[in-house]
């Protein structure tokens, strides 16, 4: 894509903190995956207790030295509903590309820069922390779900970075917290046969010069349902809030850093790019839908974040990718 924006550097990941803060009053919910009854496990009785003492792998140590604990979230609460579900990892494939991976990572690899954390930086998920891994495939989702579910705040002086909660805050079903979950362990096994090499995205031939040229995602795809449908704004804010404000900053004014992309930071919607910005709010509106529905990987070596897809992954409902679709023109009123 050919545009110019902003470059802030001193943008930082101070609305990630968002995500972790944000209400959970977002009653439009996440599609949820059909559930299979058939292949859940039996409900453990952990519950609400922090199994601080979970035996870990080899049971040998358990007795006499003090086995190390594992590493436990700071936010409190008990094992979500995901533990007893079975997870997809296909699915959570798709769900850990387009959340997880944008602070742990493509695959968990790699974990951003967390300034102001005493680790410096989020931690892989692949490899784990190897007190959250476990032989016993209950005790290590138990371990994934109880960060998952509830967040936690990385010790140090003012980390930048939090872990946001996706089950208290039910970003995320318990269907899909269990998915989710059953990818990190797969990333985990010794016998991986994952395919781990990032499916490389295509990216839309450079057209001509014209810089009057809407901005377009590198996703290819049309508009989506969405277009159909009215949109509300006051829930779009919340959506924004929890999701779209962890990149693109507080009411779209700031974009995080993204090293490794041309532009150096993911782009503000406050304002928003002029190419996409149109005085017809179906234009307005068709220009922001590809992004949100195809997602789109910055120009760039090697941008750090990318844009995710919500509406081909299924993050988002048409409806609600209509209500973020009308806050988002809300935020920049053409004349
Ligand atoms: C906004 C950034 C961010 C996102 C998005 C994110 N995490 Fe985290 N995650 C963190 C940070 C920061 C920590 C460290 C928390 C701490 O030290 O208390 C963490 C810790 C974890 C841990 C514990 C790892 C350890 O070594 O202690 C797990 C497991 C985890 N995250 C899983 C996930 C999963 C699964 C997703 C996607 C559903 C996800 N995270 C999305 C920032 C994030
Ligand atoms: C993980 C970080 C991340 C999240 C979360 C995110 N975006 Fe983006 N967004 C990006 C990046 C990076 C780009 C730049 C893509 C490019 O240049 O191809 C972008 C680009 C866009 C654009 C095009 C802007 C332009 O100037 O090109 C729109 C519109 C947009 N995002 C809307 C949203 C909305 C709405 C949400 C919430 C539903 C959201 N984004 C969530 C990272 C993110």
């Amino acid at each position: 894509m050919k545009r110019t924006h902003v470059i802030l550097l001193s943008a930082s990941a101070v609305g990630l903190g968002l995500l972790l803060a944000s209400c959970s009053n977002l009653t439009n919910r996440l599609p949820t995956p059909a559930q299979n009854p058939n292949e859940a496990v039996p409900t453990t009785s952990q519950a609400l207790a922090l199994p601080s003492d979970t035996p870990l792998p080899a049971a040998s140590q358990a007795a006499t030295a003090p086995a190390e604990e594992a590493a436990r979230p700071s936010n409190p609460g008990g094992p979500g509903p995901a533990v007893n579900l079975t997870g997809d990892p296909t699915q959570g494939k798709a769900i850990f590309d387009q959340i997880c991976s944008a602070c742990h990572g493509p695959n968990g690899t790699k974990g951003i820069a967390n300034p102001g954390s005493d680790d410096g930086s989020v931690p892989t998920l692949n490899p784990i922390d190897p007190t959250i891994a476990n032989a016993n495939p209950k005790i290590f989702a138990q371990n994934v779900d109880l960060f998952v579910e509830h967040g936690s705040t990385p010790s140090g002086p003012n980390p930048t970075t939090k872990m946001p909660s996706f089950g208290d805050s039910k970003i995320l079903t318990p269907q899909q917290i269990a998915n989710v979950i059953s990818y990190v362990i797969l990333l985990n096994s010794p016998a991986a046969a994952v395919t781990q090499s990032e499916t490389v995205e295509p990216t839309v031939p450079e057209t001509a010069e014209a810089t009057s040229e809407p901005a377009r995602p590198s996703n290819p795809g049309g508009p989506g349902q969405a277009l159909t449908l009215t949109g509300d704004a006051a829930q779009g804010q919340a959506i924004f809030s929890q999701i779209c404000s962890a990149c693109h900053g507080p009411q779209g004014t700031k974009g995080i850093a993204n090293p490794g992309s041309n532009d150096g930071s993911v782009p503000t919607l406050n304002p928003i790019d002029p190419t996409i910005a149109n005085a017809n709010p179906k234009i307005f509106a068709m220009n922001v839908d590809l992004f949100v529905e195809h997602g789109s990987t910055p120009e760039g070596p090697n941008p750090t974040t990318k844009m995710p897809s919500f509406g081909d992954s299924k993050i988002l409902t048409p409806q609600q990718i209509a209500d973020v679709i009308a806050y988002v023109i809300s935020l920049n009123p053409q004349k």
